[in-house]
């Protein structure tokens, strides 16, 4: 008796938990076909130092929602909790570093182009959209995107350690990014790479790691945020002494040539002799 009951309880346990993924799933397309207008931005990216790189941001609507005008959009540099300079409509600081990327005003792809980037343009970006639908005008923005800078990759043997091969890379603050080290392709255990000066107050911390060199051929270093490769070195391996000479193949084919030709003359002779 007692069983049949703990059976049944379990049995209505599973239908209201059952019952609660389908109002979930509800839930979650009334609130999808409820927030209309969305704006998208990726939530990390890298540049280099001196490079262009394009903030990302796409406008998305709602199947039923149509806009009466064209969305005025902004682009802020957040410096702050409440400091932030305006890039788009680009402000004299920024007048020549940005670009819209689709000049196509009616394109939902909002990205812009920010040119020669530097150490201070490390930071916050929010996309901001005024936007007018019939009927209403309010404005919707993204989750700002961070945006990191990296300075070019350096990849040698050390001054103090002749067997000691370093990588370096000066990164922005941010989430964590990775230095991994490759001989041939596969990882190795990496460790410090010696004496550092103490950085008082740099706009970036410099990322360093090590590894013993071990035999020749290829070493790579890669810079990694998540799954994405961001950059990359490499460091070509010949071990000292011994030098490596192009192969010798005349040498080789002339030397060949005397046993053939031996080899020819006694065939020559045992047919003259029968
Ligand atoms: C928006 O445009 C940028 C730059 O042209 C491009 O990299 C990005 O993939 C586009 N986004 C979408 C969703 O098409």
């Amino acid at each position: 008796m007692f069983k049949v009951i703990l059976s049944e309880t379990h049995h209505s346990l599973k239908l209201t938990k059952w019952g609660q993924t389908q109002l979930m799933i509800l839930y979650l397309l009334i609130s999808g076909t409820c927030s209309l207008v969305t704006v998208h931005q990726p939530p990390v990216i890298m540049a280099a130092l001196g490079r262009a790189v394009v903030l990302q941001s796409n406008l998305i609507l709602s199947p039923d929602e149509k806009m009466s005008a064209q969305p005025v959009l902004y682009w802020d540099h957040l410096k702050g909790d409440s400091d932030s300079a305006r890039l788009w409509p680009s402000s004299k600081s920024y007048k020549s570093r940005v670009a819209l990327m689709d000049s196509n005003e009616d394109s939902f792809n909002k990205s812009i182009l920010l040119k020669n980037v530097q150490w201070d343009d490390s930071g916050k970006y929010l996309c901001k959209l005024s936007i007018t639908t019939e009927g209403k005008k309010f404005r919707e923005q993204g989750k700002p995107t961070l945006l990191m800078v990296y300075d070019s990759m350096i990849f040698n043997i050390t001054a103090h350690d002749d067997s000691l091969l370093c990588c370096e890379v000066k990164v922005t603050r941010g989430p964590a990014v990775v230095l991994s080290i490759f001989h041939e392709g596969s990882e190795l255990e990496t460790g410090d790479c010696g004496p550092e000066e103490a950085a008082a107050a740099l706009p970036y911390v410099t990322l360093s790691k090590s590894v013993h060199v071990r035999g020749g051929g290829n070493y790579e270093c890669q810079l990694h945020l998540n799954a994405d490769l961001i950059t990359k070195s490499s460091f070509q391996n010949n071990p000292s002494g011994v030098e490596v000479f192009p192969e010798p193949w005349p040498l080789y084919g002339s030397l060949l040539l005397v046993p053939i030709t031996v080899l020819l003359g006694l065939i020559i002779v045992q047919k003259c002799r029968s």
